[in-house]
């Protein structure tokens, strides 16, 4: 059940609901309350689409036993666990995996165990205090600019603690299409047309360009910044069933604010439907990201 405070800051400036956030920003407790489910939820859209540019990055900066790599605002290791897939014991560098929820740091730490050159610390991507300056060489940034409350600061942050002399390089990737999102806004439209749909967090980030430009004002020099677009479609199957927990899950009650009960119930076909109408035009549910690479 949402508190008061909760329902009050589940809503945009423009009134529209948001996904579960306070001021745009999705609140810790909500990505507490996810951890254990995280990669499932996400249909492994973040992992894939990080897997898909990783050839992009390691072209810029190559990735070496003597790398040093941060995957920052982590969520349970999503980026990181795609370097440990793809890397042989032996060729992996070290990897600090952090992010400001406990849960997800402790996620985190069971699913590398048994991986000693990865760390995974509690850290605040505002204030990155445990890394030191200029010692990273490849610093990530996965899908999480948009849960950030101070965007700029982040990179900067990023920036500072990047290895300098073209010794490093950034990859920030955000939501160009959110596939998820955008099933939840059409099982709304489905269901309560006349209400507004639920919006996206620093919704400025789905515009083309706006990260980019965001690197450079960041420290970045522009001729260093390059950005790529990347896609998957999650067609029917596993990933498909774990995105239908994020749809089910109290993570979209926002969605539903102002129902009454008998449309709430409508909620799953209204889901199902939107999901059909997306496999029927392109096979699956289709996200696709902006990959940003900065190279100091
Ligand atoms: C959408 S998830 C992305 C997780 C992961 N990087 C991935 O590839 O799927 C956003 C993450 O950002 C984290 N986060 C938000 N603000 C943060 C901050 N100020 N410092 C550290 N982590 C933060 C959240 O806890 C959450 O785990």
């Amino acid at each position: 059940m949402a508190t008061a405070q909760e329902a009050t800051q589940g809503k945009s400036a423009s009134g529209a609901p948001h996904l579960s956030q306070a001021h745009g920003i999705p609140f810790p407790k909500y990505f507490a309350a996810l951890a254990a489910t995280y990669n499932a939820q996400t249909g492994d859209t973040t992992r894939s689409l990080f897997a898909a540019a990783l050839d992009d990055i390691t072209a810029q900066v190559p990735l070496t036993s003597t790398s040093r790599v941060h995957d920052n605002a982590a969520g349970p290791g999503t980026a990181a666990s795609v370097l440990v897939d793809r890397l042989t014991p032996d060729s992996l560098p070290n990897i600090l995996v952090t992010d400001r929820v406990a849960a997800m740091v402790s996620a985190a730490r069971e699913s590398f165990a048994h991986v000693p050159s990865v760390t995974a610390a509690e850290m605040d991507s505002l204030a990155l205090s445990g890394v030191v300056d200029s010692s990273v060489t490849h610093s990530i940034l996965n899908f999480s600019i948009f849960a950030i409350s101070d965007p700029l600061r982040c990179v900067r942050e990023v920036r500072r603690t990047l290895a300098g002399g073209g010794g490093g390089v950034a990859a920030l990737l955000t939501w160009r299409r959110f596939g998820a999102g955008e099933i939840v806004r059409a099982a709304q439209a489905l269901v309560r047309p006349d209400l507004p749909p639920m919006a996206y967090p620093h919704p400025e980030f789905w515009q083309p360009g706006v990260l980019a430009a965001l690197a450079v004002e960041a420290g970045f020099d522009e001729a260093n910044v390059t950005v790529l677009e990347k896609s998957v479609v999650v067609g029917p199957g596993p990933q498909l069933d774990g995105l239908r927990g994020f749809w089910a899950s109290d993570f979209v009650k926002p969605a539903r604010v102002g129902w009454t009960d008998e449309e709430v119930a409508r909620w799953p076909a209204a889901v199902e439907q939107a999901v059909q109408a997306e496999i029927d035009a392109r096979g699956g549910v289709l996200f696709q990201a902006y990959v940003v690479l900065a190279r100091t």
